[in-house]
């Protein structure tokens, strides 16, 4: 089939083509591109591993997907992590790693399960009554074989080809790996693409994983903001997922992110020459002008958090009464993520009092990975390891010896 799109002012041509998978997956169900690996790791492992192809562990989502996937992996004996990660109990609480919402649509756990007192990560069974069954499981004391997923794309010839979209590394052209950001737009454009827009999480690790064994750190994409932040995609696309750094200071239009650590996006002045990538989507011939750019702002959002049950993904907290005064209290702050994803928790302001403050940070296995008792400096962050973590605020003493004191913030977010 063949369409005409009129993108702006830039006339394309689109072959609609059958789904293909790439990078050694199997197109299987008509809709989903898997590769199995026996050699049995870890649950992070496994996350790992999947994230460096751009995808996750395989998620499931109806009985057919079930019989297929256990189809595929076939009866190679082996039992395997699947991409579904529980908070409690309740399947309601178990999340899907692509981000696609949790299981009380469609499960397929063993009698008994979910059971998270045994770990928050699932398998699906091998053989014997329970085969393709899901099973709870302690995430990083076991190993298991592993099922990953990426999604569909459309064939193309371009070296790297995801979710039905070509992306071009600047690096790779060794005429300019390194532009300003109007002259590299326009080397985007000269290749019918544009900087490159970001929609998920995914789509961070696959460029992520595009950058593996360069020792390029930071590369620019294709958003700009005005001042105060209201960040836009050259690409007119939607702002529709924003990991801008909390840690981002700085000031510039342009915008770099961070591909060799947690793929957060940094303010930068639009004149410095950096790495850069383009993306187009894919089986696309041109003949091209650029396209105005739309201005979209995003919805902050946050509350408190103290010893609320878990807080996902990404938000705010900061210790109970903050900004106006550092008061006798005691909170738990639980964070999670999806089951691929890390947490990065980047402190924002710390105003509290020595003597009656302890403010501890947990990763997902309980280890310390740092605590304080008044001002740090620089602000502190920390990642966890896997898909939690925990902070304890403690303050004993009464409001009165708090005076001054706002107590501190911190934002967290996946990555
Ligand atoms: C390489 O860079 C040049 C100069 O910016 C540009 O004209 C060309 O289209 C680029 N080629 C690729 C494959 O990105
Ligand atoms: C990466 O390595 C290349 C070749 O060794 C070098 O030219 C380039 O300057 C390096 N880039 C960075 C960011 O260190
Ligand atoms: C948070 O929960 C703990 C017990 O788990 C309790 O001692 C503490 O008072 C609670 N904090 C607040 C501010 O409610
Ligand atoms: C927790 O995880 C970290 C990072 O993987 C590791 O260094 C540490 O030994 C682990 N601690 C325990 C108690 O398992």
């Amino acid at each position: 089939m063949k369409f005409l799109l009129i993108f702006g002012s830039l006339l394309v041509s689109f072959c609609v083509a059958d789904p293909v998978c790439t990078n050694g997956f199997s197109l299987v169900n008509g809709a989903k591109c898997l590769k199995f690996f026996a050699t049995p790791v870890k649950h992070r492992v496994a996350e790992t591993s999947c994230a460096s192809y751009g995808g996750a562990l395989v998620t499931i989502r109806n009985a057919i997907d079930n019989r297929a996937v256990s189809t595929f992996v076939g009866n190679s004996g082996f039992s395997f992590w699947i991409g579904v990660f529980c908070v409690s109990n309740d399947p309601s609480t178990c999340y899907f790693d692509d981000d696609t919402g949790s299981a009380s649509a469609y499960n397929n756990f063993a009698r008994g399960f979910p059971n998270v007192d045994l770990g928050g990560c699932v398998y699906s069974a091998a053989t014997g009554s329970l085969a393709g069954q899901w099973i709870s499981s302690e995430c990083e004391n076991v190993e298991m074989a592993y099922v990953c997923e990426i999604p569909t794309t459309r064939a193309d010839t371009c070296a790297h080809n995801f979710n039905g979209y070509c992306y071009l590394l600047s690096h790779e052209n060794a005429t300019s790996p390194t532009l300003p950001f109007s002259a590299a737009l326009d080397s985007c454009h000269q290749n019918c693409a544009d900087l490159v827009s970001i929609h998920s999480k995914r789509e961070i690790s696959y460029i992520q994983s595009l950058y593996t064994g360069s020792n390029i750190s930071t590369t620019m994409i294709g958003a700009l903001t005005t001042s105060p932040l209201t960040p836009y995609w050259i690409d007119q696309s939607r702002w529709d997922y924003n990991h801008v750094s909390p840690r981002s200071g700085s000031s510039g239009s342009c915008f770099q992110m961070a591909v060799s650590t947690d793929g957060t996006w940094y303010q930068v002045d639009c004149k410095t020459s950096q790495y850069f990538v383009c993306k187009r989507p894919n089986g696309i011939t041109c003949n091209n002008t650029p396209a105005p750019p739309v201005i979209v702002t995003p919805a902050p959002t946050n509350p408190s958090g103290c010893n609320s049950t878990t807080l996902f993904d990404s938000g705010y907290i900061t210790s109970p009464n903050y900004p106006t005064s550092f008061v006798y209290s005691y909170c738990v702050y639980k964070i999670s993520t999806l089951g691929p994803y890390r947490i990065g928790l980047y402190f924002s302001d710390i105003s509290t009092y020595n003597p009656y403050t302890s403010v501890q940070v947990f990763d997902s296995n309980g280890t310390a990975l740092g605590t304080f008792r008044s001002a740090v400096s620089p602000l502190p962050y920390y990642y966890s390891s896997s898909n939690s973590m925990t902070v304890v605020s403690l303050s004993t003493a009464n409001q009165a010896q708090f005076g001054g004191y706002r107590g501190w913030a911190a934002k967290f977010l996946s990555f």
